[in-house]
């Protein structure tokens, strides 16, 4: 039986960086995920259309799914196609999206936020592309959600998620799928899987960090059963609601467990950890940490090494926000070159124009056209099968690429929990100075170029602005934003990017000291924000 529900609007639910990132005791509030999914089905019109359904298993993506389901039928949805139990990565997702040809796709996710009741939680929407919708879309669905009086929805019993296979609600079809089948399949077809088995075999050894997320059950099978990695060498490998308290991030600071082990005596060969929708990677070899940004670098370097691809790519692209490390490889081997904002989405057009095969962030993402979204799994293997190819060790490998290309020394820098207006204030005032940096001498260094960073996009010709550059005559580099998927309040991101021809074995932090000083200064952000330090540096 369809139920009609008046509603009154919230005010709060525009979509960030990637989809709509919330408190769960704001996803909580009576009618706000339902006032979201409507607004949504009103902008994107559902009736007689498919769609993939999962989530990360975080806390409420159990109750969610199920209203989402019944507001699905109400709507008019023709079919759905469910991960078992409501399990889905966002990788695999985007994976059942382009396979299946379905009109899109929706991940419950806050990605690598905390879960929980005190922790956050979010919808990611994609369209048939497999990647999250355009500004343009998520404008109109904003819009909706500001005027929003009613939904629909079904009263009926919850669905059993657990049963594969095909069943009816009503008059819609849902498909509950194996979340892990279909993903493993596309691996075996991208890589050398009968290589990475020999370099498992011969005694490599492996350490992967699920964060107690999404991603535990699709290592443990990749890894573990089919390559061959030791049985353990996945941790942290069950989902569970909370991420058993995990910030589940992968990076230095978060992933302490890890890294615990790779810089401590008897370290594995190699590392690596997921965020928890599985779309984030971090890799780490014995005592080493190689950032986001060089990865994307060594990983465009090699394409040559693996089978999808060893006949060629189309290009490279990366936020503007990673550092340069990914251009210089480009420029080497002739191939297409883009710098986009912030945000997975902005790769799509690139990769669907058959501009880019690779793209990356420096936020411990990075991907290929195999999908549209970023793919943690994905990366993890590609460094294995690499060192199987090459028999060189993580440390190697980059300490090679560094000699052959300079090095990048990045670090990015944090302030949280700002008050918005504050945060905006800022960012105004650095953007009335950016004309009159240019040329100027700042420290040690000479200011080649600082802008605003606008993007065009060369398929849809969109504009989009996201973020200031301070660009030096020797390379290196600062950029200024704020973040677009922080739960409450502004956070301001100061990346910095130090390049060095020559001296390969400096201290990372070290080396952007100067940057930073003169960062902390030209944003004023002690005397605007009263924080001498940022409070994650990464
Ligand atoms: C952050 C990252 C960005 C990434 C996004 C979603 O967004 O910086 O690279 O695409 O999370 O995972 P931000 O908070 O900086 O807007
Ligand atoms: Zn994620």
């Amino acid at each position: 039986m369809i139920k009609t529900i008046k509603t009154t609007p919230y005010a709060d639910q525009k979509m960030g960086t990637a989809g709509l990132r919330r408190k769960s005791k704001v996803v909580l509030q009576e009618r706000y995920f339902e006032n979201f999914i409507q607004s949504i089905f009103n902008v994107i019109k559902p009736e007689g259309k498919t769609y993939v359904l999962g989530g990360d298993g975080r806390f409420y993506n159990d109750v969610a799914i199920q209203k989402f389901i019944k507001m699905a039928v109400a709507n008019g949805v023709k079919k759905l196609i469910i991960g078992q139990k409501g399990y889905l990565s966002t990788p695999a997702s985007s994976n059942l999206i382009l396979k299946m040809h379905t009109d899109g796709g929706f991940v419950l996710t806050a990605s690598h936020n905390p879960g929980g009741e005190n922790g956050d939680f979010g919808i990611k929407y994609a369209t048939e592309t497999g990647g999250q919708c355009s500004e343009k879309v998520s404008n109109e669905i904003f819009e909706q959600t500001k005027t929003i009086s009613e939904y629909k929805i079904c009263d009926v019993e919850d669905i059993n998620l657990s049963q594969l296979g095909l069943q009816k609600l009503e008059n819609m079809e849902i498909l509950i799928v194996d979340p892990i089948k279909d993903y493993v399949e596309m691996m075996e077809n991208i890589f050398d899987f009968a290589l990475i088995k020999k370099l498992f075999a011969s005694g490599f050894t492996f350490a992967f960090d699920a964060m107690n997320a999404v991603t535990g059950p699709y290592a443990v099978e990749i890894f573990e059963n089919i390559l061959g990695a030791k049985k353990g060498s996945v941790r942290n490998f069950v989902p569970m609601k909370d991420f058993g308290g995990l910030h589940p991030d992968p990076n230095l600071v978060y992933a302490k467990d890890l890294v615990a082990t790779m810089f401590g005596d008897n370290a594995p060969d190699f590392g690596a950890a997921n965020d928890g929708d599985g779309d984030r990677n971090m890799i780490l070899g014995k005592k080493f940490f190689v950032t986001p940004s060089d990865s994307l670098a060594i990983l465009t370097d090699n394409y040559n090494l693996i089978p999808a691809y060893k006949n060629g790519i189309y290009g490279v692209a990366k936020s503007m926000a990673t550092s340069t490390a990914v251009e210089r490889v480009a420029k080497e081997h002739k191939i297409g070159y883009y710098e986009v904002p912030t945000g997975w989405k902005y790769f799509v057009n690139l990769m669907d124009s058959k501009r880019i095969t690779f793209c990356g962030e420096e936020s411990f993402g990075t991907g290929s056209s195999h999908i549209r979204e970023k793919d943690g799994i994905w990366a993890v293997l590609f460094w294995l099968n690499i060192i199987a190819a090459t028999g060189k060790s993580v440390e190697q490998i980059t300490r090679e690429h560094w000699k052959k290309y300079g090095r990048s020394y990045y670090m990015r820098f944090d302030f949280d929990g700002i008050a918005t207006d504050v945060a905006n204030d800022l960012m105004k005032n650095l953007e009335s100075k950016m004309p009159l940096l240019s040329g100027k001498e700042l420290g040690s260094f000479k200011v080649a170029l600082a802008e605003v960073f606008t993007y065009k996009d060369p398929v849809d010709l969109s504009e989009t602005t996201n973020g200031m550059r301070v660009v030096m005559e020797d390379g290196s580099r600062i950029v200024f934003r704020l973040s677009g998927t922080s739960s409450s309040g502004a956070t301001l991101r100061v990346y910095l990017e130090k390049l060095e021809r020559n001296k390969l074995d400096g201290e990372p932090r070290e080396m952007v000291q100067e940057l930073l000083q003169i960062a902390m200064e030209i944003a004023e952000i002690e005397k605007r924000t009263g924080k001498k330090h940022a409070d994650i540096e990464t």
